[in-house]
This record gives structure tokens, C-alpha cells and sequence, in this order.
């Protein structure tokens, strides 16, 4: 038997604004080395357009593809709540069906409940997971995902949210 031990890295940003109440979300970028100011400044404004009436969670996803295009996605709910889509994958589906040679280079992720960013960075889900990992295999290049939060932005690579994915 042998042991195998996979580790996960990932950078942290703006943790020194804990506790600023009215930290905009239009400024608070401005005094940080994060290296995705804008993409994650839109992210935040399109979970706005969430279509997320069942879970009062309103999810906005930002893709940056490699020639600089922005694409931007929410979650659109269902009464049947499976038939319902999150941000991430409306975003990705809809750059790919639009720029279907371009690789993604970055994705940005912001929730809101009561129109108020979350505390912590929200993490996506198994499903979007999946489908990062068939972005990866697609265009052959990891990329990368930025989970926002009130409290901190987090920065990891796609491939690392889904250790030894499904494949055959
Ligand atoms: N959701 C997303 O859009 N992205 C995530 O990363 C987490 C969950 C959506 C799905 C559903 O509409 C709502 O948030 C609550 O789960």
C-alpha cells in the first residue's frame, strides 16, 4: 500500500478590512495587490441580476478569457429547483457558446443575501466544479477562481477544487 498525500495551495487578500461595516463595494479593491480588481468589481454588480427568488441567494459570476473579453453570469432559479442553473455555469456556457476557442484565464464569484456581500467567500459547488474541470480539459489550461467575501478574497486554481476528478 502506498500513501499519497495531495495538497492544496491558495492566496488570501484583503484580510486587513475585517470589520469595516461600510467597506463599498466599488472601492474596496483599491488597496490591495489582488490581481483581478475589475473582473471581481463586476462579479459583484451582476449578482444583481440573479433570477434567485426560492433561495434569496444571489450569486454574480465573472469570466475573464485570455484576449481580455469579460463575460458575465447569475443564478437563475427554478420552481422545479434542479431545473435551476448558478452563476458560474450560465457564465461559462454562455463564453464558450460565444468565444468558443478562447480560453478562460480567471473567474470571479460573488454572493449577496438581503443585497449584502457575504462575510466569507462563497465557494462553488460540486456541479461548477465539475464543469471547470471539463474548462481545463477543454482549452488544456488551468485557470483561475476568485471566491469573494466581505472579510477576504480568495484566489485557487480551477484544478485544484476537484482532486482526482472523474475521468476515463
Ligand atoms: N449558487 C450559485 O449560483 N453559485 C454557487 O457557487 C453556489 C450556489 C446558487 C444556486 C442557487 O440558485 C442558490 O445559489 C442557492 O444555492
Amino acid at each position: 500500500m502506498n500513501k499519497k498525500k495531495i495538497t492544496l495551495e491558495y492566496s488570501v487578500y484583503n484580510d486587513d478590512i475585517k470589520n469595516i461595516e461600510d467597506y463599498s463595494d466599488e472601492n474596496r479593491y483599491n488597496n490591495t495587490d489582488m490581481p483581478y480588481p475589475k473582473l471581481c468589481k463586476e462579479a459583484i454588480k451582476i449578482s444583481d441580476n440573479a433570477y434567485s427568488l426560492y433561495s434569496g441567494f444571489s450569486v454574480g459570476a465573472a469570466v475573464l478569457l485570455e484576449d481580455d473579453t469579460i463575460i458575465l453570469g447569475s443564478n437563475q432559479e427554478n420552481i422545479a429547483f434542479p431545473s435551476g442553473i448558478c452563476a458560474e455555469r450560465t457564465a461559462l456556457s454562455y463564453a464558450a457558446t460565444t468565444h468558443p476557442k478562447t480560453p478562460v484565464k480567471a473567474l470571479a464569484i460573488a454572493a449577496k443575501q438581503r443585497g449584502k456581500l457575504l462575510q466569507n467567500p462563497v465557494s462553488p459547488c460540486g456541479s461548477c466544479r465539475q464543469v471547470f474541470a471539463e474548462t481545463i480539459t477543454r482549452f488544456k489550461k488551468d485557470f483561475d477562481i476568485i471566491m469573494i467575501g466581505q472579510d477576504k478574497t480568495i484566489i485557487i486554481k480551477a484544478g485544484a477544487l476537484l482532486p482526482l476528478a472523474f475521468e476515463f
